[in-house]
């Protein structure tokens, strides 16, 4: 992916697909903006890109009906408001193409119960949800294989809390490849060397999650700039008071990791910037540049959300030119698969 621009490699990468969804079970936060979003409106520009909100996984916790369908709607806006378009890219709501539920059950047949149980989100989100281990929540991740190959994808943005998931995707892909003959593109995951896994502001060890009872420990991408100067003033750090980026500085490194991915600098660069001042100026300048990084996405987000009629009609378009692209795939592989097409 480090062609020269332009070059005969460089346009045949350029036309190789990129997809990723994300649930809109909260208001996301500076995790997922840093750690997808940027990857996605970046990757935007190069790639045939297909972008998308994972409703149907978000059932898998039993949402509120109406919160659900809010939820949706402005998870979708987001993603119009980071500079996604359907004239750069194919964004879709996942539950508006009947295709991704119908190439599940395909994957859900080519999958063993012994590999979908070694799914570590599935033991976190277990237990943590014991009143409702549903069979979705077991089978979350042939769902998310199946958003991934029903477009053929090359290439996968994610953080790195997906990993897991897009390997299982591949041995799907190449199991059935191996049965019925090749039918599915194996994805690669993408990666970004930075920001991949941000981390909580109160316990700076786990990642940050949109599901942190503890409003403090993760930044919404809708927060004020007040309430991001606070969270950021509260940020747990260490007693050492120097901006130094090593091993066991778990809330400074993750305070850094932010810095560098809102201003482009690096971890040398912030050191000497911040040599001989304590963690306070720190915590101030990382605000800062978050609530700067935010503000154009912030603004564009208010301007579409008043523009309900808009919003309905580019997810239409995106579900129309995403279930073109799906219906070939599901056809080839409920082909290859013996079913009795009329
Ligand atoms: P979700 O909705 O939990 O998160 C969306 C994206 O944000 C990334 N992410 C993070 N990155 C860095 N630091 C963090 N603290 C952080 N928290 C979340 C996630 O890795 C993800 O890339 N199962 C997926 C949604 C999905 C999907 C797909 C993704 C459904 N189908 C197909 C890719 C391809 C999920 O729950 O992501």
């Amino acid at each position: 992916m480090e062609e020269a621009k332009n070059s005969p490699a460089q346009a045949r990468e350029a036309r190789k697909r990129v997809l990723s969804l994300i649930q809109p079970t909260s208001v996301p936060t500076l995790g997922n903006y840093l750690g997808a979003f940027r990857n996605w409106s970046a990757m935007a520009r190069d790639y045939d890109c297909i972008y998308g909100v994972a409703d149907l996984h978000a059932l898998t916790i039993r949402p509120e009906p109406p919160q659900l369908r809010r939820q949706s709607m402005e998870m979708f806006a987001m993603l119009l408001a980071l500079g996604l378009r359907q004239d750069n890219s194919v964004v879709f709501v996942q539950s508006h193409l009947p295709g991704h539920c119908q190439l599940h059950w395909l994957l859900n047949c080519c999958t063993q119960f012994g590999e979908a149980s070694r799914m570590t989100q599935f033991k976190e989100k277990a237990s943590a949800h014991a009143d409702n281990v549903n069979l979705g929540l077991f089978s979350y991740p042939t769902l998310m294989a199946a958003d991934i190959l029903i477009y053929q994808a090359h290439y996968v943005p994610i953080g790195d809390d997906q990993k897991q998931h897009l390997e299982l995707a591949r041995n799907i892909a190449e199991r059935f490849n191996g049965l019925y003959g090749q039918t599915f593109t194996l994805p690669e995951p993408f990666i970004g060397k930075l920001g991949s896994r941000i981390k909580s502001l109160q316990e700076p060890t786990k990642k940050m999650s949109k599901s942190d009872p503890n409003p403090r420990a993760s930044v919404s991408l809708l927060d004020s700039p007040e309430q991001i100067v606070k969270k950021f003033k509260s940020a747990v750090t260490d007693s050492e008071a120097c901006v130094r980026y090593a091993p066991g500085k778990d809330g400074i490194n993750n305070l850094m990791t932010i810095y560098a991915c809102c201003t482009g600098k690096a971890f040398e660069e912030i050191e000497r910037e911040f040599a001989g001042r304590g963690y306070g100026d720190f915590k101030a300048a990382v605000a800062e540049a978050v609530v700067e990084e935010l503000r154009p996405f912030q603004e564009e987000f208010r301007r579409l959300l008043a523009e309900p009629g808009y919003l309905k009609q580019a997810a239409a378009e995106g579900a129309e030119r995403a279930a073109r692209l799906a219906a070939r795939t599901v056809d080839k592989a409920m082909k290859k698969m013996g079913l009795w097409q009329i």
